[in-house]
Parts: structure tokens; sequence; C-alpha cells
């Protein structure tokens, strides 16, 4: 194994002195907590997802909490979402009292598999949680024939288009996540977007205990700071130079990993790819995943399975045949902005000494 340096991390946030300035300057004014900078930060993400309006939490799952909520979705009720995703989706729904419905994913966008929700659709199905994985859109075209309410979850795809449409701007409630390595950085943090002004309006209740008029026991303190706010905002600033740096990393690694028996993503026709992760699937000719992970870091590079453990696997339920071998054979690589050229020129080597 030729290791030279550090080894390369899987993730690491994008932050330069533009960001450092906004937070010395929340600090200065005196108001760090919920303010005008989460209020603009609220513009700038409806503005960059095309929707009337957000409502800044503490979150990507408190979003989807909210999201539930806001839809009125609770005891009684079944939730649709598929297996192969964190746990986030999963977490929100059973906290709302409802009931979630795994189903499984389209092998080669990874999205939920709009065949398999058409199957496990029943009178009680009240929303279905269309997360985008990995920078690409799922087929929201075929989802949304079906008439139920989308809840999209664009905590890793954020600028990308799905027929012409951004991700976010079909569903009834659209959620984000600006946890540290996301595509927008603010530490923590989430959002749910809509057009809707009277949902977003009881997801503003929702995210506050106090101040009301009634004693709402759902009511909660889930809001953000104006100190993550304002770190966010510059990010929302940088997006297009941030993705550009990711396509260029991505189209990289699409010449220089061809040849090595990998299969690459895949960008169904219609949608666009925005490379939140650039993940791989590895032949079964090369082995187990941990194994390849093991030599992958020993060469100085930093892989991971780019969902931790399907939500099934930890049920110990089984028919989920896309995502058990997306588990098995998935590989995501490091693919951030902050990538050097010459770290990415590290992952390639590394790469070729594994899989040539
Ligand atoms: C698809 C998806 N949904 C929801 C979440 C939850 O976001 P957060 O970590 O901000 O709670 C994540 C975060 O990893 C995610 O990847």
């Amino acid at each position: 194994m030729t290791q030279t340096g550090s080894v390369i991390p899987h993730s690491r946030p994008t932050l330069g002195e533009a960001e450092a300035q906004a937070l010395r300057s929340v600090m200065a004014s005196g108001q760090v907590a919920q303010g005008p900078q989460v209020d603009a930060f609220e513009r700038a993400v409806a503005a960059l997802t095309g929707l009337g309006g957000g409502v800044a939490v503490s979150s990507g799952t408190v979003a989807l909490e909210v999201a539930l909520l806001t839809l009125g979705v609770g005891p009684g009720d079944e939730v649709l979402l598929p297996t192969y995703v964190c746990a986030a989706p999963w977490l929100a729904v059973t906290r709302v009292g409802a009931t979630p419905k795994l189903v499984d994913i389209e092998p080669q966008s990874y999205g939920i598999d709009p065949t398999a929700v058409r199957k496990a659709l029943s009178p009680r199905t009240r929303a279905v949680i269309v997360p985008h994985l990995f920078g690409l859109p799922a087929d929201l075209t075929a989802l949304q024939a079906y008439g139920v309410p989308l809840i999209e979850d664009c905590a890793q795809t954020l600028g990308a288009v799905e027929r012409g449409r951004p991700v976010g701007s079909v569903g009834r409630v659209t959620i984000c996540s600006f946890y540290a390595t996301k595509l927008v950085c603010a530490g923590e943090g989430g959002m749910l977007l809509s057009n809707d002004e009277r949902l977003l309006e009881k997801g503003r209740a929702l995210r506050e205990y106090d101040e009301s008029d009634r004693l709402d026991s759902l009511a909660f303190n889930r809001k953000l700071t104006d100190l993550q706010a304002a770190l966010g905002l510059v990010q929302v600033g940088r997006f297009p130079e941030l993705v550009r740096r990711r396509a260029a990393i991505a189209a990289l690694y699409g010449a220089e990993l061809s040849s090595l028996g990998l299969t690459l993503p895949a960008v169904p026709d219609g949608r666009t790819h925005v490379y939140y992760r650039y993940v791989v699937r590895v032949p079964e000719s090369a082995g187990p995943l941990d194994g390849i992970v093991k030599r992958l870091e020993g060469r100085g590079v930093q892989c991971r399975r780019p969902v931790f453990r399907p939500i099934h696997q930890y049920l110990g339920e089984t028919g989920f045949a896309a995502s058990d071998e997306a588990h098995a054979r998935a590989l995501s690589l490091p693919i951030y902005p902050s990538l050097t050229d010459d770290e990415a020129a590290r992952v390639v080597h590394a790469l070729r000494e594994e899989f040539q």
C-alpha cells in the first residue's frame, strides 16, 4: 500500500473567511438567537428552491417532524418512505405517532421506487417521504401521479432538476438539512419550505413554545440561531461555486475511474445530479465492502457506505432486494468543494491500486 500524508476524510465542510466574518458580525451585533439572520436565511433558501417561504428549525430531522405535523399526520396514519436512507425519516414518522411503511428503491438512482410505492398505498396513506439521495432527484413525475402528498427530503440534494423542475418545488412540503457536511453548512440546522403559507404558519407556531395565545402540547423549542443562519446565508451565496466544484470532481472521477470495473453514478434522462455524494458500485468479485473500506483507508482514503444501514435491516424485515444489494455494493468516495486537485488525484490512485 502506498499511503502518503494524512488520510483524506470522506466528508469535510468547506468554510472560509466569508463565513468567519459573518459569524464575527453576528457576535458583535449582540443578537445571536433567532432573529434577522434567520429571516434572511429563510428567504435565501426559499429563493434557491423556488418556493414561497421557509421555516428554519434546529435540524433536518426536526424539519421532517414539523412537516408531518403541519400536514396533520398522526396516530392511525401511514407514511411511506424508502428503507435505504438514514434513520431520520423513520424516526420522524414514529415520533408523530404515525406508522412508517418501508418500500424499496430504484437500483440505479437510489430513489424511492414508484412501483413499490403504488403497491404499498392504502386508504390510510397520508404522505410519502421522498428523499433525493446523493444529489440526484427521485422520480417525482411518477410519484406525483398517485395524488398522495409528497414530502420532498432535500437534505442531500438542492439545485438539481427533474424534468425542468427544481427538487423541492413539487412536494406539498419540502425539508432541508444544514448539517456540517451537507451542501449548505450551518453546523446543524434544517428548514421546511412550502408554497402554502398556512402550512408555514403552523410550522412557525410549532417551533416556539412562548408568546402563543394557547398552550399547544405539540409546540416545542425547535429554533435555529442567528449564528447558524449567518453561516448558512454565506453558503447559500456561494452555492453555485460550491456545486461547480463538486461537478468538476465528479467529471474527473468519471474520466479516471471508468476502466476499473466499477459501476459509476447513472443520471437518468430528464434529471441532473449535484454530486452531494459520488457513489460507485463495486463488483461482487472485489469481495466484501468492509474489507474494501479498510484497505482504502490504509491507502489514505476514507470511503464509506453511503447509508449506514437500511432501516428494514434494523427491524429484521426482509423483501427489499434493491436496498440490500445497494447496501452490499455501494461505496461513497470523498467529494466536497474543499477537496483539492491533489487529494482527488490521491483518491483515484488509491482506487486504481484497489481495483485494477
Ligand atoms: C436524506 C436525509 N434526510 C434527513 C436527514 C436528517 O438531517 P439532520 O441530520 O439535519 O437531522 C439527513 C441527514 O443526514 C438525510 O441524509
